[in-house]
């Protein structure tokens, strides 16, 4: 039996820009929803972790911080990148220490078109998919370096590195997910075509997981095709995995083609949960409409809906996503979808419609 009062630990790490905004949005959600639901508590620690902090400690996670996060049951984490900061430094300053160092390498992105939102697509109501993204190598392992630097002999190099354990793991992530869903189809994304080593283990590795799953049907395509298979044929997909560079392209599309960047959520999971996870909506830190009020706060809300899938609290993730649900459906939307809603305005409606 469950206990009666179920306590999760937060960790709210906003960030830079619009993250503020649509992380303070998704805790008045989640508290709205904590308060219909009873059963749940949530206490949220807020971490100040940011490219202003940066600026003026000269870390984004100071001595001792990644400890401090493990002790949560989760990571509510708003964007990074800020104007002032080149954007890797930001980047491998906040975010990628949490992935790699919490062994997040399951990055999970769905679409969908959610009602009352149009997709640039004639068949749009079609796309219904799942991205699972590698999340701890591939392109982005960081192995690599320059020598030469400044000179006119300089080089550079971008490793990308695959391991047997790392494409292993992430396959199988993927055909749980796919088989878990009403069509149990899974597509593989590569491009073992040009590229001949890691890509062909990738795509070896994937075939010899199979096995373990004869009732997920597969397909292989090679991520250029993938594009236009998206646009052309979006009901021939379903579950998808991809490399750590392809799912990153290919999950920007997922969301344009669902209407908005604005509406895209995303978990970064450990699914032995030896570490925390980390929620976050895709759509980065939009420098540009920091502090109008009228960043989209969808992503995060539907962000928070997986995080509580994620902590067992299914019911309340279903509630919270049929409340997003009424409010696109009834067209109170931010200007990213055409609407004239503000955040505040989204956000209370949102709370009202739980
Ligand atoms: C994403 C983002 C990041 C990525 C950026 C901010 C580096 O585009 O989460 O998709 O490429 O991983
Ligand atoms: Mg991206």
């Amino acid at each position: 039996m469950r206990p009666a009062m179920r306590e999760y630990r937060i960790a709210a790490i906003p960030g830079d820009g619009i993250g503020v905004e649509v992380i303070a949005a998704g805790l008045k959600v989640l508290d709205a929803l904590a308060a219909r639901e009873r059963g749940f508590r949530l206490t949220v620690e807020h971490f100040p972790w940011s490219s202003a902090y940066y600026l003026k400690h000269g870390c984004y996670i100071p001595e001792g911080g990644l400890e401090r996060l493990r002790r949560f049951d989760a990571i509510f984490f708003g964007a990074v990148g800020a104007p002032d900061v080149p954007d890797h430094v930001s980047l491998w300053g906040l975010r990628l220490p949490i992935c790699q160092g919490f062994d997040q390498y399951a990055n999970v992105r769905p679409a969908r078109v959610l009602p009352g939102i149009r997709s640039p697509l004639a068949n749009g109501a079609a796309i219904d998919w799942v991205i699972v993204r590698e999340n701890s190598e591939g392109e982005y392992s960081g192995s690599g370096g320059r020598a030469h630097r400044g000179l006119p002999e300089e080089v550079a190099t971008e490793t990308s590195v695959f391991t047997r354990a790392g494409v292993a793991r992430i396959h199988r992530f993927a055909f749980r997910l796919a088989q878990g869903r009403p069509r149990r189809h899974l597509t593989l994304v590569t491009k073992s075509n040009a590229q001949r080593h890691g890509m062909v283990m990738w795509d070896e590795i994937f075939y010899e997981v199979a096995k373990e799953f004869p009732d997920v049907e597969t397909q292989r395509v090679l991520v250029d095709a993938m594009t236009t298979l998206m646009v052309l044929k979006p009901q021939t997909l379903d579950t998808v995995v991809a490399t750590n560079l392809h799912a990153d392209i290919l999950s920007d599309l997922a969301a344009a083609l669902s209407g908005s960047l604005g509406i895209a959520p995303t978990a970064n999971l450990n699914p032995e949960r030896k570490f925390p996870s980390m929620f976050e909506p895709i759509h980065g830190s939009a420098f540009d409409i920091t502090g109008k009020g009228i960043a989209n706060p969808v992503a995060t809300f539907w962000t928070a809906a997986m995080m509580l899938e994620h902590l067992g609290e299914k019911e309340a993730a279903q509630r919270l996503m049929r409340a997003i649900e009424t409010v696109t459906g009834r067209r109170i939307l931010t200007p990213d979808l055409g609407g004239e809603a503000t955040t505040a305005v989204v956000t209370g409606t949102v709370c009202g419609a739980l």
